[in-house]
């Protein structure tokens, strides 16, 4: 069983069978066919209101061209310390932004509030030899699983107005947060002052789709030029957009998502359940970060699960990993079956209750 990401799972049936639909005849290449343009209008539709939208094919280029586009190279963009953006893109959201840095500051659960942000800034010496901070990067879902609600991203987009920042969100995993608050596309971002996203569809059932929305025009001005630039103006480009309509049709990626999420809450519970095992952080999304007992973590290596250690960074203060434990991530997604959540807690309580009676 493999609960190393969301990622490790192919595309869903519904989306590859959009790829067929669109497949035969000829259509202008380059994104100017008319599948791309029915997807664009329905970005709109979906967040309420006109919006501009670029496709790309990885979440690394949907965020290193949304930075570039909000930082210029002199400029530094604020994310959290663990965040996709400054940990796993090899350096391509600065490449992108020709010389801008990102700067990671801390915070529980991955999430950023917005005293730290403010006292960052202020802290910051106003000279022409300081590099200015332009921008601010959240991730939603955080790189601990957990969900930003809508009072702390108005407070973060509020921080940003006061400094001139922009604010970006990374939503690799939009679809679970947006489930799991319950709330519309246009609440989780724009009517909270989010300036530029990157819409994830890959992790949640696409082949490879992300996209680039932007709500604040002046961000857009350059974006096609900086996608052509990255390799991101896709010839084929009605094939990633073929991906989208199968995602959205019939709320296709609110189902794949709430199903994700249901697999995180059963798993949780079935953990927490366990003796000796508790959560790192609380399960809001697909994405589990139990500490279990290094007797359980053996079991699990035993039973070939395939999962990754995680860095105890973003814990609350108050809270270690000991050294008979280990802290660990497990995530699911539209594909993982109840069974495979069923089988792993039982290994787990197997493990625990095998020690006990020795
Ligand atoms: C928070 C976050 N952002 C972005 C990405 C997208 O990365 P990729 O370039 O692998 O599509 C990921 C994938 O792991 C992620 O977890």
């Amino acid at each position: 069983m493999n609960f190393a990401s969301d990622n490790i799972v192919g595309a869903s049936a519904q989306v590859l069978q959009a790829i067929v639909q669109s497949n035969g005849g000829a259509l202008p290449a380059y994104g100017n066919d008319e599948i791309t343009k029915r997807v664009k209008a329905q970005f709109s539709a979906i967040f309420e209101r006109d919006v501009s939208v670029f496709l790309v094919t990885t979440g690394t280029a949907a965020n290193a061209l949304a930075l570039a586009s909000a930082v210029p190279p002199w400029g530094l963009c604020i994310c959290h310390q663990e965040a996709h953006v400054i940990d796993d893109e090899c350096g391509a959201p600065e490449f992108f932004m020709h010389g801008a840095k990102l700067v990671g500051l801390p915070g529980v659960g991955g999430k950023l509030t917005a005293g730290t942000v403010s006292a960052y800034v202020r802290g910051l010496p106003k000279a022409v030899k300081q590099m200015p901070p332009k921008a601010l990067s959240i991730s939603q879902v955080t790189e601990c699983g957990m969900v930003y609600g809508l009072d702390e991203i108005a407070a973060l987009s509020q921080t940003c107005r006061e400094h001139g920042l922009f604010l970006h969100m990374d939503g690799a995993r939009f679809a679970n947060a947006l489930v799991s608050l319950g709330c519309t596309p246009a609440e989780m971002t724009w009517k909270q002052g989010v300036d530029i996203l990157s819409f994830g569809g890959t992790k949640n059932g696409c082949l490879m789709a992300e996209a680039i929305v932007v709500f604040n025009p002046a961000l857009a001005e350059a974006l096609d030029y900086r996608a052509k630039r990255a390799g991101q103006i896709i010839s084929k480009g009605r094939l990633i957009a073929a991906q989208f309509e199968g995602y959205f049709a019939d709320d296709h990626w609110y189902a794949n998502a709430r199903h994700a999420n249901r697999m995180a809450t059963l798993l949780s519970e079935g953990l927490a359940a366990v003796p000796g095992v508790r959560l790192a952080w609380p399960t809001e999304a697909n994405e589990v970060f139990p500490i279990v007992p290094k007797l359980v973590d053996q079991a699990f290596k035993a039973a070939g699960l395939q999962y990754l250690g995680w860095t105890e960074a973003s814990l609350a203060e108050d809270e270690r990993v000991g050294s008979d434990e280990a802290l660990i991530r497990l995530v699911v997604s539209f594909a993982t079956a109840e069974e495979e959540v069923r089988q792993l807690v039982d290994i787990a309580r197997s493990a625990v209750s095998r020690q006990a009676a020795e």
